[in-house]
């Protein structure tokens, strides 16, 4: 009996490893480890950081919003992380392909055979279970697509008005600034729709140049200086906030939850900006995934990843709170101004701000862009694999969709202001679409899909984790975290 087991394990092994030997992206792969943490921590770290986390904090209730998140990222996030970066790595293909791949190797069913010179049986290939091409959970992987375009129409609108302040801040309109000054500054840019229509259409220009290139090249170049560089302009406002007179407030408001803040609604945000903030849920981890060797360990990479993307969240709440409360701004109706009505004072009373001003928005520029190709990457190996496009024109293609899109987030800054669908304006619209929504959706799918569908002996492989670590994400994977998704996401909707 041992001697079968033992004999059926040396094959499976074997099998896998074949299998992983041949396989590779046909669009190559990370030179190393670090590029791929690199990669994906260009991927999370963003707009969503810096931008969005500030503004749906101080939207939902300060701490009580940081609490939920935090416990999000580990039992939510996490997990579906690496269920995402896993199906990326051994379909080593677009998200829908690879969907695809997998479904039809965990619908493999050993075929034995009695050996009857060693009589005993032995198993002589894998067959499929059913034959057909077409499989469900590839949908997982179309909607990754549409979400990723979604997002980005937004996305570029908001990148646009960082580069825009990167000029403001040059040109010294900054300085001395007062919270009238930065608010009406902010005002006049937002209600100005063809300056921001230019400014989103350079950044969507950017942004597929880069892709058409192949994402390795340009991509690896670039985070090498952003990551060390935006940690230390992050640092540098660190140290300015602490002589501000709201900072205890501000850090109370961050960290000291009321726990009667914590509703439904509250719980569903900050779920939904887990999912956005480290880039989960539409196949941008899950194309990266595809670029990663075998050789590396998944589980290593997330938890840096992971943690490289709160850090930044939390330092930039650090900063952006004491500011809120030392000039009595409101938070809960900034929305989503509020760094770029809050930044500037401080920039513009901190001795030498013109510069840290430039540098950083120079670098959360950079750590948009990182992450807008990501969001592009999944749709454009799309229609590059199954629809025979090159690089060049599916870049241009989807770059003219997601920038026709975009245009309807300018409009909801002015000329649309006052038009609303379900009490929400376009730009509202589909950033709950996509964070509460579709991101959510498409991550609970892969829990279920990785937890239940993909072999238990896939998972094992791939992820190379400890027995234990293994059993923890295991759980997670199965029961805590697509559980924690629906109740979370039903509740919120009643
Ligand atoms: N995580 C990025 C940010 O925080 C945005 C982003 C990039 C994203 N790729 C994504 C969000 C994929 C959701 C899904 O700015």
């Amino acid at each position: 009996m041992y001697n079968i087991t033992y004999y059926h394990k040396l094959i499976i092994n074997k099998e896998i490893t074949i299998a992983q030997n041949e396989r590779k992206s046909i669009h190559g792969q990370w030179s190393s480890k670090v590029l791929f943490i690199f990669a994906a921590t260009g991927s999370a770290v963003g707009l969503g950081n810096i931008w969005k986390f500030p503004w749906m904090a101080a939207e939902n209730g300060g701490g009580a919003f940081v609490i939920v998140y935090l416990a999000s990222v580990a039992l939510i996030a996490l997990p579906i992380m690496i269920a995402e970066i896993l199906i990326g790595r051994r379909g080593k293909q677009n998200p829908v392909n690879s969907l695809r791949y997998l479904s039809k190797e965990a619908s493999q069913v050993k075929v034995y055979e009695v050996d009857h010179d060693l009589n005993r049986t032995k198993q002589t290939k894998y067959q499929h279970h059913n034959q057909e091409d077409y499989t469900n959970w590839e949908l997982i992987g179309w909607m990754g697509v549409i979400s990723g375009i979604i997002i980005l129409s937004f996305y570029s609108v908001i990148a646009g008005w960082t580069i825009s302040y990167i000029f403001k801040s040059f040109s010294g309109l900054f300085n001395q600034v007062t919270i009238d000054g930065a608010t009406s500054l902010f005002k006049k840019f937002t209600s100005d729709a063809e300056r921001q229509l230019a400014w989103h259409t350079i950044f969507m220009f950017m942004t597929c140049y880069i892709v058409s290139k192949g994402v390795r090249g340009g991509l690896e170049k670039a985070i090498k200086f952003l990551i060390p560089g935006l940690f230390m302009i992050l640092l540098i406002l660190t140290g300015y906030v602490t002589t501000l007179s709201g900072f205890t407030e501000g850090l109370r408001y961050l960290f000291l939850p009321d726990l009667n803040k914590i509703t439904a609604s509250v719980v569903w945000s900050a779920m939904g900006m887990a999912f956005f903030s480290l880039s989960i849920g539409m196949g941008a981890l899950m194309i990266y995934g595809s670029y990663l060797s075998n050789k590396f360990s998944i589980f290593e990479v997330t938890s840096i990843v992971a943690f490289a993307d709160t850090f930044v969240a939390i330092l930039a709440g650090i900063i952006i709170f004491p500011i809120v409360f030392t000039y009595h701004l409101d938070p809960t109706t900034a929305g989503p101004g509020l760094i770029f009505q809050t930044l500037p004072i401080a920039f513009g009373s901190m001795p030498g701000g013109e510069t840290f001003g430039t540098l950083f928005f120079i670098l959360l520029f950079f750590a948009a862009i990182t992450s807008a190709i990501s969001l592009i990457e999944p749709a454009v190996t799309l229609l590059i694999e199954n629809f025979r496009h090159t690089r060049a024109e599916a870049s241009l293609k989807i770059g003219f969709v997601t920038w026709l899109v975009g245009i309807g987030t300018i409009f909801s800054f002015n000329y649309w202001q006052d038009v609303t669908i379900l009490g929400m304006n376009f730009f509202n619209l589909l950033d709950a679409l996509t964070s509460k929504v579709l991101l959510p959706l498409g991550g609970f799918s892969m829990a279920i899909f990785v937890g239940y569908l993909v072999k238990r002996r896939t998972s094992v492989a791939e992820l190379k984790m400890s027995q234990s670590m293994y059993t923890i994400w295991r759980v997670l994977i199965r029961y805590i975290a697509p559980v924690a998704v629906m109740v979370i996401f039903t509740n919120g909707f009643m």
